[in-house]
């Protein structure tokens, strides 16, 4: 009998590493992964490029209305990079310009609309990982497996601050602190689907846990439910 294909939500706060699971889970199962944050710092980084005041609904609209994003995979190292209006945007979207304004711009009902809807038609078809703040409560609330990630929080700064210095030997811990806890703040305490557990998804706290445990571990779950039978069918 072939395995079913499901769709797996991870969520949890910034930099619990939700995104390095996805991509494992994704590359193991052959599904497809997508940072559906990546999306939501794609739109700010537009919104910052064109001035767009977002205090103003018509000129969030009008900006949207401009927007078009796609994930691409790079044949030369297999990752999958999101495009703005064509463009390769993947590390342009990690910039801390863009960090500081993100979760102010994710809070905004007329972005979520956009994103979510796409989300949905991205992953309808089952067989995909995707991660972010909303996965398993608003984009995917029947997902067959959802994952609600944790790790402490000096475990994620750290985390955060080694993935930023390379490419940004200037920015300090303080910095990459202050911006996640902001960001935290602000995706909890959001009107429009703030960040929260699902009733139905399982914890996974890693802070003491590898890569590959993480994996190992998230595997099991997996098979679980790939090989039950499919009641929905
Ligand atoms: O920094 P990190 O990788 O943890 O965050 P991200 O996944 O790139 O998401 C950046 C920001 O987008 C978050 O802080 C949220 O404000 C927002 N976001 C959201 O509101 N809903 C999602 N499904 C994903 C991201």
């Amino acid at each position: 009998m072939p395995k079913r294909k499901i769709i797996i939500a991870i969520d949890g706060y910034s930099s619990c590493g939700k995104s390095t699971l996805a991509r494992q889970l994704a590359q193991q199962l052959h599904y497809r992964f997508i940072d559906s944050g990546a999306m939501y710092r794609a739109i700010t980084l537009y919104f910052i490029r064109e001035g767009v005041d977002l205090q103003q609904p018509e000129q969030v609209q009008q900006a949207l209305a401009n927007i078009h994003l796609s994930f691409e995979l790079d044949e030369k190292n297999g990752a999958c990079e999101i495009h703005l209006n064509g463009e390769n945007v993947s590390r342009a979207i990690r910039e801390m310009l863009v960090a500081e304004k993100v979760s102010e711009v994710a809070a905004i009902r007329e972005v979520r609309v956009f994103a979510v809807a796409q989300q949905q038609a991205i992953g309808k078809g089952g067989g995909i990982v995707m991660d972010g703040r909303d996965i398993g409560t608003v984009v995917f609330p029947k997902a067959e497996l959802k994952i609600f990630m944790t790790a402490d929080p000096a475990v994620r700064v750290l985390r955060r601050f080694e993935e930023l210095y390379p490419s940004n030997p200037a920015i300090t811990l303080d910095e990459v602190r202050a911006n996640i806890e902001l960001r935290d703040y602000i995706d909890t305490n959001r009107e429009e689907s703030p960040l929260r557990r699902a009733e139905d998804a399982r914890l996974l706290d890693n802070s003491n846990l590898s890569r590959e445990e993480q994996l190992q571990k998230v595997l099991g779950w997996v098979s679980q439910l790939e090989n039950a039978s499919d009641k929905s069918a």
